[in-house]
């Protein structure tokens, strides 16, 4: 099934097409009315679509430049709903207690908590749902990293509750801050990435072929990944922590106004920051760091990765 869309197709025809999928697929649930309008209220809301579009980019950078087949799209609106159902649990009272998300009210304030929580639930669901129902070879694997991510980010949410520190653990803030900002926020970002390449052709190398299958190794194990899905993993990496960096240092140098959410509010509530750690000046540095850092791990991609490279640079200099 193929509909060969070329790179130079817009981020907004993408977001088009992703919001469809996620439209199609909450309706197509049959929820009681008012959680699916609140599904809805939290899926299709102004929010930037990074983690789709950027699962959409890496396939096409993989696959020389086209989107080799829709279902990507389908499997990049499954990580969107996953982070929006992050989001609408990130700002309940028990949480970061927000009354603000996109320039909106969030959704318990829009609703009610009884529906944040449950529509958030059932976003979970209807992403792994969507994603393992994928009628080709690598939705299978796409499920298994989508759902491993979003355990990973609700353990960093869960570090990211209790400042960063996991009992009496050794680790220096830098190292916290990194393992907070890994897990709650760049595991999403990697998924969305590696879910991508997967689609578009990067693959794993399956037990038969793998030198290691007999040593009691797992065959998932992250040598098993090609060099194509190494290279679109590291370039997520590093773009994953860049991306909270930014966010971090946003709740200090921004506003509600341009933001679409409160500021000035992660020292207050002892969140374990970027600017917290290396100070305003010293995030800036990070980011430049981190932005070279994602830009590099593209090298071996030639003009198809031109969407990644400018999304990183975006990213990188966002002012919401
Ligand atoms: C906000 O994510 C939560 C973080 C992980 C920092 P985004 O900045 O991608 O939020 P939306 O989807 O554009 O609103
Ligand atoms: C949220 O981090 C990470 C998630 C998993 C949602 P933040 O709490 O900093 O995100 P914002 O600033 O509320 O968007
Ligand atoms: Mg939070
Ligand atoms: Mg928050
Ligand atoms: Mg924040």
């Amino acid at each position: 099934m193929s509909t060969a869309l070329p790179a130079r197709v817009s981020d907004e025809v993408l977001i088009r097409s992703i919001d469809a999928y996620a439209e199609a697929a909450i309706r197509g649930q049959g929820m009681p009315t008012r959680l699916t309008e609140a599904m809805l209220y939290a899926a299709l809301g102004p929010g930037k679509r990074v983690r789709p579009v950027l699962c959409v980019r890496a396939c096409m950078a993989v696959n020389g430049g086209c989107l080799p087949e829709r279902c990507a799209t389908e499997a990049a609106a499954a990580v969107e709903l996953v982070h929006a159902f992050s989001l609408v649990h990130d700002d309940l009272p028990a949480m970061d207690d927000d009354d603000l998300r996109r320039g909106r009210p969030t959704l318990h304030k829009a609703f009610d908590e009884a529906t944040a929580v449950l529509a958030g639930d059932a976003l979970q669901g209807l992403a792994m749902q969507r994603l393992a129902g994928i009628d080709r070879p690598w939705a299978n694997q796409a499920a298994f990293e989508l759902a491993k991510a979003t355990n990973d980010m609700i353990a960093g949410q869960a570090l990211d509750t209790l400042g960063g520190a996991d009992g009496d653990d050794p680790m220096d803030d830098a190292d916290r801050l990194e393992r907070v900002h890994r897990l709650k926020t760049g595991a999403l970002l990697r998924a969305a990435c590696r879910i991508g390449a997967l689609a578009g052709g990067a693959r794993r190398v399956e037990p038969d072929d793998w030198e290691g299958k007999d040593d009691g190794e797992p065959w998932w194990g992250l040598d098993a990944d090609d060099a194509g899905l190494k290279a679109v993993t590291s370039y997520a990496d590093a773009l994953g922590l860049m991306f909270q960096a930014v966010d971090d240092l946003l709740d200090v140098t921004s506003d509600a106004a341009t933001l679409g959410k409160a500021t000035q509010k992660d020292a207050e509530a002892g969140k374990l920051t970027y600017p917290g750690v290396f100070g305003v000046e010293g995030t800036r540095r990070e980011i430049v760091r981190l932005h070279e850092r994602a830009v590099a791990a593209l090298a071996g991609f030639g003009l198809a990765a031109d969407p990644l490279r400018a999304l990183a640079d975006r990213l990188a200099t966002r002012t919401r």
